[in-house]
Order: C-alpha cells, then structure tokens, then sequence
C-alpha cells in the first residue's frame, strides 16, 4: 500500500519527536503492509512551518536510517500545506512540496469553515498545473454539516483524502458515517493514514480499507489503492461523477 499522508519526519511538528519515534512509526507501517509513505509535516498552520528545504533534508535523513536498519519504507517528498495567504506566491518561490513532486498538493482547510478566498485558490493551483487535494474533509464542520460543500469544491477541480482513524471510527460513530456518505456520494479519492505515533494516531489503513471494503464492496477499495499509486506517479486520476445528496423534502414523521 501507499499513504499519501502522515507525520513521520522527527521533531518537525506534532507527529514524531525524535528518531526513535520514526523508527516506531517506520515498523508499524511495514507491519499494516504500506511500502510507500509520503511524509507531509504541517506548514503553515500557525503553529509550525516547515519550509520545502528542511522537508526535503529531513526526508533524505530518515531514508538512510530506514536502509541502515533494513527496514523496507520508502519515504516520499510531502507537506500538509495550510490554506494561508502568501501560499500561491511561496509556491512560485519554491518553498511547498507537492506529494513526490507531482502535479497533486495536499492541503488542510481550518477545522471549523470553508475559508472564502478557497475556489480562487483551486482556479489559481489549477491554472498552475497543481490538483489541490483537500486533508480529511471529513473533520471540517462547515463539511462536516453539508457535504454538497465538498461536492462544489471537487466540480471546481479539488479532490478529497478520508482519514483511516476517521473510516476506522475514532473520531466517532458520526464521523465514520459520514465517511461512508461521502464515499457512497464519490466525494472521496483517497484514504491515507496522518498517522501522527503509534499509539494514539496510529496508521491502521489496511482496517480502513477492510472496513469500506465490507461496507461499499471492492470496488472503492480498488479505486482508492490506485488514485495513490496514481499520485505518487504523477498520472491523472479518473474522477468519479459525484452523486447529489437527498435533499430532505419530505415531512419528517414518514
Ligand atoms: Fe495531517
């Protein structure tokens, strides 16, 4: 498998502390079948930044303790860029990293809205040549509480990551149900871990896949593997049609 989103790089942010917790991460996600990990620290957020140089640097470090232990990851270029003012201007001055240097950008909204400036920022990433691929939209409560939200965003060119934890039902039953509503409506593209350690927010994506599997059949899981191997080769991804929600016309004691 490939996860397309995780905080495994030591010291950068609020995923791994050191490299010992790396190393942690490392064996775990070989343990849940992943060979492939894009690391994607935090930048922008207001409380961390981690410009592409000192991702880049981190990453080719860890690479070489992983070939020194012989554990068989390979850890790939990432950043869970924030949407933030100057992003546009800082990306044409080299300081993001798209997933593996393709054409795909994830990017993390506020938790709590949809900011206003986010389809210009779609129509100008899109212009650029850059999909922006929307972080756990799943955690968004403006969303969370109208998916039609997410389906607008995806008709303007974005698409959308699911979080294991989430599909998984730590973040609630809630949650987790709308994780299936979303995939069902094929508002989703992706499942990828942020696994930020090994205890509390742990990879756990083969379950993930095991659970839309037994609840939406395998053809998701199929579509969602190859979208991340698609990423990570820099190739376009076949854009499901999303599907309306119910609009709830009727009266609500039938
Ligand atoms: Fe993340």
């Amino acid at each position: 498998m490939i996860d397309i989103h995780s905080h495994i790089l030591p010291g950068l942010d609020d995923g791994a502390q050191d490299l010992s917790q790396s190393i942690e991460m490392a064996l775990q996600a070989v343990g849940d079948g992943i060979r492939r990990l894009v690391a994607t620290p935090h930048h922008a957020n207001g409380r961390y930044d981690n410009k592409a140089s000192s991702v880049i640097a981190a990453v080719d470090r860890l690479n070489g303790e992983l070939q020194e232990r012989r554990i068989p990851l390979e850890v790939l270029y990432g950043q869970e860029v924030r949407v933030y003012s100057d992003l546009l201007g800082d990306f044409a001055d080299n300081r993001l990293l798209t997933i593996n240097r393709s054409g795909y950008l994830l990017l993390e909204l506020p938790s709590d809205r949809i900011p206003s400036s986010l389809n210009d920022l779609i129509h100008e990433l899109k212009v650029m040549g850059i999909v922006p691929i929307i972080a756990h939209p799943e955690r968004n409560r403006e969303i969370a509480s109208d998916p039609g939200k997410l389906q607008g965003l995806i008709e303007r060119g974005a698409l959308s990551q699911l979080t294991s934890h989430s599909v998984n039902g730590g973040f609630g039953r809630k949650i987790q149900e709308l994780c299936l509503n979303m995939c069902r409506r094929n508002l989703v593209h992706f499942i990828a871990s942020d696994a930020h350690n090994v205890d509390h927010r742990p990879f756990h994506l083969r379950s993930a896949y095991e659970y839309i599997g037994h609840k939406l059949g395998q053809r998701f899981i199929e579509y969602y593997l190859d979208n991340s191997e698609r990423v990570t080769d820099n190739r376009p991804i076949d854009v499901w049609q999303p599907i309306a929600g119910k609009k709830h016309w009727f009266p609500l004691w039938k």
